[in-house]
């Protein structure tokens, strides 16, 4: 008999394991997460929040998504991605970055109800635990995961209070690894991995000093660092990160990873964010230092059996791209409301099978992705001549050379924009962070083909509602003339079905199957002088199907199905789609 009882044990409170919690706690199931720490991240490591992300805080209600926006630095300082010999230096280029471009900007305002924001992830952790807790979840902090065993019907869990340092065990349905990039969840699982660990050597330093002079006038959250060694190890160059505007830092310097890591003591600490904000005389407050290592590294497979694996326990990447923590917590938007669909046994176990279907691509695609940036800032270093070099009176004649009057240097100027406005696969990939398409049991094909990329894919996010793909947002509006996207029609934890004037055929056979299902199924026929009105004619647009056709959309917001207009027998069209969908 085990000492604790719960349906899901989730073991980590970093944005994968809390995200997972709030998102259980939210659908009402009960569940308990463990941390090995007494509190969550004391370092502000992830800022970048994507669009999407926001959409999953907004999913778990406004009052946290206006909570995070409140914390978070806006957008607009986010933009003018800068690259400089150091701060007080030359600088030698500039990108407009995450969405802030007016091109770009047009597209996340058409993407998405929610705005990209920069967040650290000491506010973040924060605002999701709290959520969870509030609505429900069971925390033990200091509470150590140390084993588990399956079988047929749940899971018990070994845990270990590091107060008293008695051990007790969880018994649960389902267990959860959000374990972080050491996952010993996912080590105990003996999941498939590919790729290496260490690729790279990088130190953080985090620090309060007024930097306001150096960069209130071109508002970023990267000054990007060219030094004699800024191509050594690390993330592709220095990097002096915006914490707060503009009194927190982090610098992110790297070291051979083939070399003992550095031992960042804090004169060692002040020394380099002194040349690399280059001011010999700059007093900083010390916040902390450590070194980490970059990772190429993904999970193949992320569940066996009742225990799954999410956020750097599956994929362990440089920060490049901004990509980790909004991976994670969108992985558990992904399994939450299966987890929930099953346990209140609305689905079928088979239904947690889609999750690693769905997620391992991702996974693969992103640690890929952020590797590749890091390469992507060779053309920079070559168009300024520097060549790995650490001979700094070579570097800086290289450098200079840029301004003269000569063919070569107008030669080497075209190479260093080009080189630049490449770092929009970095800096400006929409497409990267919004064009997630899933193919699975938990899809049910319309028998269409996937529309093709008509744009660069991760450069530009493609909606559509081809079965799989996120249902697009648009603005809609309900007869109170309120403005609502139709994200907001859809999610917290439930299906929906969308349909137009001559789709009602659908919303009762919703109801009928739904009733004998125990599914509950919100339901909208959009048109004029229905519940939600279309005047724009965006959602015409978007929607792919005809006014009596009808789109299913997951809780996670993806597209279970679509049909283009009225079956002959809506009923048994929905009852096969519901059954396929949840395994059932
Ligand atoms: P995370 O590591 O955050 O949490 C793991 C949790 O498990 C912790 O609570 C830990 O205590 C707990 N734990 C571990 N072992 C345990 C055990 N045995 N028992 C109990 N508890 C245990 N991402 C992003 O999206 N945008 C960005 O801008 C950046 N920037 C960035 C900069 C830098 C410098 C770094 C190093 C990283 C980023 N990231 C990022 C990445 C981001 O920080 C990272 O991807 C997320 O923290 C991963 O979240 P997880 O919840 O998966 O793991």
């Amino acid at each position: 008999m085990a000492d604790i009882e719960t349906d899901v044990l989730v073991v980590g409170t970093g944005p994968a394991g809390s995200a997972t919690a709030a998102l259980l706690a939210s659908s009402g199931v009960a569940n308990m997460v463990v941390n090995r720490y007494r509190w969550l991240s004391n370092t502000p490591r992830a800022h970048i929040t994507n669009q999407r992300t926001m959409e999953v805080l907004r999913d778990l209600g406004p009052e946290v998504e206006a909570e995070a926006v409140m914390h978070a630095s806006p957008q607009e300082l986010m933009g003018e991605n800068v690259f400089c010999e150091s701060l007080a230096g030359e600088e030698l280029g500039r990108m407009k970055s995450w969405g802030t471009d007016p091109l770009s900007k047009a597209e996340h305002l058409q993407s998405s109800p929610s705005f990209m924001n920069d967040l650290p992830q000491t506010f973040m952790e924060p605002i999701l635990f709290k959520t969870a807790c509030a609505r429900g979840t069971q925390a033990r902090m200091s509470t150590e995961y140390v084993s588990h065993v399956q079988d047929a019907d749940g899971v018990t869990t070994t845990c270990r209070d590091r107060l008293s340092g008695k051990d007790f065990t969880v018994r649960s349905k389902f267990l959860v690894g959000a374990d972080g990039g050491n996952s010993l969840v996912a080590e105990h699982l003996g999941l498939p991995f590919e790729g290496k660990m260490g690729v790279g050597g990088s130190m953080n330093i985090l620090f309060r000093a007024d930097l306001s002079k150096y960069v209130a006038h071109r508002p970023s959250v990267l000054y990007w660092v060219m030094q004699p060694g800024a191509d050594v190890g690390g993330i592709g160059m220095g990097l002096v990160r915006m914490v707060r505007p503009w009194n927190e830092w982090l610098i992110v310097w790297g070291y051979d990873i083939n070399q003992p890591p550095p031992d960042v003591t804090p004169e060692l600490a002040t020394e380099v964010a002194r040349q690399l904000v280059g001011d010999p005389g700059l007093e900083i407050e010390l916040l902390g230092a450590n070194t980490w290592t970059v990772n190429n590294c993904f999970a193949t497979h992320m569940q066996k059996g009742r225990v799954f694996i999410m956020g750097d326990a599956a994929h362990r990447h440089p920060p490049s791209n901004g990509l980790g923590s909004n991976t994670s917590i969108q992985d558990g938007f992904n399994l939450a409301w299966k987890l929930a669909k099953v346990v209140k046994g609305q689905a079928g176990i088979g239904l947690l099978e889609s999750y690693s279907a769905e997620r391992a691509p991702i996974a693969r695609q992103i640690v890929t992705r952020a590797n590749q940036s890091i390469a992507e800032f060779g053309p920079i270093f070559e168009a300024l001549g520097m060549d790995g070099g650490v001979d700094h009176d070579k570097i800086q004649k290289n450098m200079e050379a840029r301004a003269d009057a000569t063919q070569a240097a107008e030669t080497q100027r075209e190479a260093l924009r080009k080189a630049i406005a490449f770092k929009k696969y970095e800096f400006d990939a929409h497409g990267v962070e919004m064009n997630q398409r899933y193919a699975s049991g938990a899809v049910a094909s319309d028998g269409q083909r996937e529309p093709a990329f008509e744009k660069d894919r991760e450069l530009h996010y493609a909606p559509t509602t081809w079965p799989g793909a996120r249902l697009p947002h648009v603005w809609v509006f309900e007869r109170s003339g309120r403005k609502i996207s139709t994200l907001d029609l859809c999610g917290h934890g439930e299906f929906t079905l969308l349909t137009g004037i001559g789709g009602e055929a659908w919303v009762a056979a919703a109801d009928a199957v739904g009733a004998e299902l125990g599914l509950p199924i919100r339901t909208y026929v959009i048109g004029p002088r229905r519940a939600v009105e279309d005047h724009t004619g965006d959602w015409a647009r978007a929607r792919e199907i005809r006014d009596a056709g009808c789109l299913i959309v997951r809780p996670d917001h993806h597209i279970a199905w679509r049909a283009e207009t009225l079956a002959a027998d809506p009923a048994a069209e929905l009852r096969r789609v519901f059954k396929s969908v949840l395994a059932r």
